[in-house]
């Protein structure tokens, strides 16, 4: 298999990229602003250089874990949240399939309003915030215009090592280690999801040449303070810093699911435990830190 992963130096991008080269695969990487050596730079808003980019290089996949993940951001500017998670995805996907490759999107959770997760793949969304509305249009248009030769990942709360530090793990490690207080939203509910653990599965899911909708979660639904602590006690933090309170009280500025999570009827079939749990997740996320030198690593910088 020959795949593209764009936004490779992204959080689940990068661990795609570690997946394709673990099982043979030919694989190259893009960056748009955040450069790491080997990968190659390309913008999806240049929407006509990117797709004959994809149609000269001919890839038979193309992961597509990129665009604007910053969901109160895009509440704020609905124009660039669209186009961002939207008209781009859905520009390479078009070339992709030019050829008849296949392309593999990313989505979540928030396509669901949160009034009675978790939800399989067959519930109705009802997107509250402009994120899970662009990503949710993303969806229906890739079904329609591709049919076979897409995938739509759906996921939830993804954690674990990546490069640029970003995801919740990292900042709620920062600020144990620096000795702040973490205040967490005490009535919002999901999956939390092992970053690796979904690369490693779309990257089986496309070896299987699985197309459709599929979630991929971890095995629980918890709330975002039960989730704090597991990830204090696996880094040997005090995990009595961290308060919560109702969403209400916290002034995101994107509504959120509240009652969220995905099941994971068809993934389960597919591949039963594909997805290792909460525990284990962490116990692994610490030992790649501990392994590897190219994460950024939240024990070593605290903010
Ligand atoms: N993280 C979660 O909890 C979660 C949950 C559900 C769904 N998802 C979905 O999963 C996907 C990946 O999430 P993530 O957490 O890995 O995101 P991330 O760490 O924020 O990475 C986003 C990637 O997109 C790239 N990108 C941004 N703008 C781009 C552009 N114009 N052209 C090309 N690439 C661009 C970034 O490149 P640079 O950094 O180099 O600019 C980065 O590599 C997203 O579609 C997200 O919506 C994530």
């Amino acid at each position: 298999m020959r795949a593209v992963v764009i936004g490779g130096s992204g959080q689940i991008g990068g661990s795609l990229l570690d997946s394709l080269r673990e099982r043979g695969a030919e694989a190259s990487g893009t960056y748009a602003t955040v450069a790491y050596p080997g990968l190659i730079h390309l913008d999806a808003a240049d929407l006509e250089s990117s797709a004959s980019w994809i149609r000269a290089s001919r890839p038979d996949v193309v992961f597509y874990p990129a665009g604007f993940t910053w969901v109160d951001g895009c509440e704020r500017d609905r124009d660039k949240a669209f186009f961002a998670n939207h008209t781009q995805p859905l520009n390479i996907a078009r070339a992709v399939a030019s050829y008849g490759g296949r392309f593999i999107n990313f989505s979540t959770d928030y396509v669901f309003d949160g009034l009675s997760g978790p939800y399989t793949e067959l519930d109705p969304p009802n997107p509250l915030s402009v994120y899970g509305q662009a990503k949710r249009q993303a969806e229906l248009d890739l079904e329609r215009e591709l049919g076979e030769l897409q995938l739509t990942i759906r996921t939830a709360w993804v954690f674990g090592p990546e490069r640029q530090g970003k995801n919740f793990a990292y900042q709620l490690v920062r600020a144990l280690k620096a000795g702040k207080p973490m205040i967490v939203p005490s009535d919002q509910v999901s999956s939390p999801s092992y970053g690796p653990d979904v690369a490693r599965v779309a990257v089986e899911l496309a070896e299987r040449r699985v197309s459709g909708l599929i979630h991929v979660v971890g095995p629980e639904t918890i709330d975002r303070l039960t989730f704090a602590r597991a990830i204090a006690l696996g880094f040997d933090l005090d995990p009595s810093a961290i308060s919560a309170k109702p969403t209400a009280e916290l002034a995101q500025g994107a509504p959120r699911p509240l009652q969220g999570g995905l099941l994971t009827p068809r993934l389960d079939s597919l591949i039963p435990a594909a997805m290792r749990p909460l525990d284990q997740s962490i116990a692994d996320f610490v030992a790649r830190l501990d392994r590897r030198s190219d994460y950024a690593d939240p024990r070593k910088s605290a903010g």
